[in-house]
């Protein structure tokens, strides 16, 4: 806080006709104020470099600067003290330039008599302006300051955020790993693909959190880059090799990381599925693809095998089915059947954003 409202605030009165100047030291000193002459323009501004001036009243008329020249190099110097600009009377112009110039406040001349105690009013509001000035300066550099540190602590969030990502990825990675591991050593087909859709359904979760490591944002994943290391990640498994076949085409499209988890995972199954039944020789193409239709997604995994049996399989835990609409209900999804196809093709469409995300965000944006 400024020291002008524990000891008496200092004036400059900058003005060449020195009887006024005496008159103004003399009556202003009287009312509680400590008054420094200036004669000329550039001895005030020589005067305000030294500091310690609280408030400054200038007249017009000066050899040398006159008052709106002065006013101009005042306004410059940082932190300036305010100005009350003192004009003869014939001079309103002079006197509304010098306002919208900069000046706190202005005052005529030539009232004999009052001229005084009208400084004395005008002088003490240019001060009380100054204070509430500086008052709400110093509020908006709190703002700014609280600002800051609050971007700062976001940003540190953030690269936390991803550093745990980072982590909790690499270590449902290694639990894939080690369910393919499980996987290779097995002797029977079934367990082999069983431990292979258990790692799909771990690396689902898992390529999530690596992928939002990576983002630019923590609150996205790019779905055609994750579904590709997903099935990257299928090719590498235990079955890989037959999925040599196996494509995608996908849209680049943005969506929350929890419904890419759901995706995921019902890409796994169906591709799964389409892996252990379609092709009873050996091995086919598999085909998923991924749109936008509207607000909609169209999800589609498809293949050209023996079509889809409608008694149960033997081998069918029936867990794959469970899966499906578990993550299908999660996702608001329909899941159909092209009954066209010569194979099996199953379709999966959902919102972008599931409906409470989509009203809370534009309930946000009104
Ligand atoms: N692409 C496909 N082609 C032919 N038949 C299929 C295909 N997908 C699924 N089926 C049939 O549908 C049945 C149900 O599949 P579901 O995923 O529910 O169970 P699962 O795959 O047998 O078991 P899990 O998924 O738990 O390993 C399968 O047993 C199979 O007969
Ligand atoms: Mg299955």
């Amino acid at each position: 806080m400024s020291t002008t409202s524990t000891t008496s605030p200092t004036l400059l009165y900058i003005d060449d006709d020195e009887a006024l100047a005496r008159l103004v030291d003399r009556g202003l000193t009287r009312l509680g104020l400590k008054v420094v002459h200036a004669a000329s323009g550039q001895e005030g501004l020589d005067r305000i470099a030294k500091g310690g001036i609280d408030v400054v009243a200038l007249d017009q008329y000066m050899p040398g600067l006159d008052g709106l020249e002065t006013l101009e190099q005042i306004l410059k110097i940082p932190d300036a003290p305010p100005v009350v600009f003192v004009t003869a009377s014939q001079d309103s112009a002079i006197a509304v330039t010098a306002l919208k110039a900069g000046a706190a406040d202005y005052l005529v001349k030539d009232i004999h008599g009052e001229f005084i105690p009208l400084l004395q009013v005008a002088v003490n509001g240019a001060l009380r302006q100054a204070e509430l000035q500086r008052a709400r300066d110093e509020a908006e550099a709190e703002i700014h300051a609280s600002r800051d540190r609050f971007a700062a602590l976001a940003a540190e969030r953030e690269v936390l955020l991803r550093e745990v990502n980072h982590r909790v990825g690499n270590s449902l990675q290694i639990i894939a790993s080690l369910l393919h591991l499980q996987a290779s050593s097995a002797t029977q087909d079934d367990v082999k693909a069983a431990l292979t859709n258990a790692m799909g359904r771990v690396a689902a979760v898992a390529q999530v959190h690596r992928r939002l490591y990576t983002s630019h944002d923590l609150k996205s994943v790019l779905l055609n880059q994750y579904l590709e290391s997903l099935l990257e990640d299928l090719r590498r498994s235990a079955e890989g090799n037959r999925m040599s076949r196996l494509t995608l085409k996908a849209e680049p499209i943005e969506i929350d990381p929890d419904r890419a988890v759901g995706i995921g995972i019902i890409v796994n199954e169906l591709v799964m599925n389409a892996v252990k039944y379609a092709y009873p020789e050996g091995a086919g193409p598999i085909h998923v693809e991924l749109k936008a239709e509207g607000d909609d997604l169209v999800l589609t995994i498809s293949d050209d095998g023996v079509g889809l049996n409608v008694k149960a399989d033997p081998r069918s835990t029936g867990l794959g089915q469970r899966i499906v609409s578990a993550m299908a209900s999660k996702l608001e999804a329909s899941v159909e059947r092209d009954p066209d196809h010569s194979g099996t093709r199953i379709l999966v469409r959902f919102p972008r954003a599931s409906a409470a995300t989509a009203k809370s965000a534009s309930a946000a944006a009104s």
